[in-house]
């Protein structure tokens, strides 16, 4: 079996191949601050906005301002920003049902971060996307702001595709509605795929190719068969596998060059 390549070695392998994360000293500020993993872009672009973020004590006023990561100064209300390029660590979770996919939980919920091995927590990772708390399944971290990015924004929707577990089998009819596109309170879905799979408790897969919030459970609510169980087991070229409930592993080097090339 192929070792799982370390973080390092990942970042290195991206800063040669990947176009997009190529580590160069000088930057646009806005992709700068995004790629020192400190907060979401839009959150950062406000904050210039806002007049809130410094370069060199001058208040930045263009989203494009050269930075150089190695040498320029640059605080966001009054506070220095590490900008140094960090690991960049990119991982796979088999996330168990009762975990929020989240940094953080203000009731004290358990949260991804909580399952990752020690050697992981000071990276600031977060996850992509997210899964309902009782939604098992793949779920990417990553400190990658650039990934992120690419990842979330409508022109890079890629397929995914769950497992479904529900009481009864779909009639044709039903079957048909899934698969061509339910009318859900936030828009039509797109047409999917329904197979029949018997992969206890597992009975169906459905790949879909939008993420509208609970989208699969409310697909199936409104054919009236509530979902007993879903799983997330792809996304895109990136699949589960054997990969255990609760355990992570690290993407593979041409894993990742898939995800950045959009072929996921
Ligand atoms: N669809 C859902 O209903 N829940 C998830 O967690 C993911 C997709």
């Amino acid at each position: 079996m192929k070792p799982a390549p370390t973080g390092h070695d990942i970042g290195l392998a991206l800063i040669i191949d990947n176009p997009y994360t190529k580590a160069m000293a000088t930057k646009p500020l806005l992709k700068a601050l995004t790629e020192a993993g400190i907060g979401s872009r839009r959150r950062l672009a406000d904050a210039i906005r806002e007049g809130r973020v410094k370069v060199n004590k001058t208040v930045a006023e263009d989203f494009r301002q050269p930075i150089n990561v190695e040498t320029d100064n640059i605080t966001i209300n009054g506070q220095l920003v590490d900008l140094k390029p960090e690991q960049l660590v990119y991982l796979m979770l088999n996330k168990p049902a009762g975990v929020m996919s989240t940094t953080s939980d203000e009731r004290g919920r358990r949260t991804v971060i909580d399952l990752l091995p020690e050697k992981y927590r000071h990276l600031r990772l977060y996850p992509v996307g997210r899964l309902d708390r009782d939604t098992t399944g793949l779920l990417l971290l990553t400190n990658d702001g650039e990934l992120t990015n690419r990842l979330t924004h409508p022109r890079y929707e890629h397929d995914k595709e769950y497992l479904v577990a529900i009481k009864e089998k779909l009639q044709p009819n039903e079957r048909q509605k899934l698969e061509q596109g339910i009318e859900l309170e936030d828009g039509l879905t797109h047409p999917a795929e329904v197979r029949e799979t018997n992969d206890t408790p597992f009975n169906y897969s459905i790949t879909i190719h939008e993420g509208k919030k609970r989208q699969v459970r409310r697909m199936f609510d409104s054919v009236a068969h509530p979902v007993q169980a879903l799983k997330r087991v792809r996304t895109g070229s990136l699949r589960l596998g054997k990969l255990k409930e609760g355990e992570v592993r690290e993407l593979y080097a041409e894993e990742i060059q898939a995800v950045f090339k959009g072929h996921t």
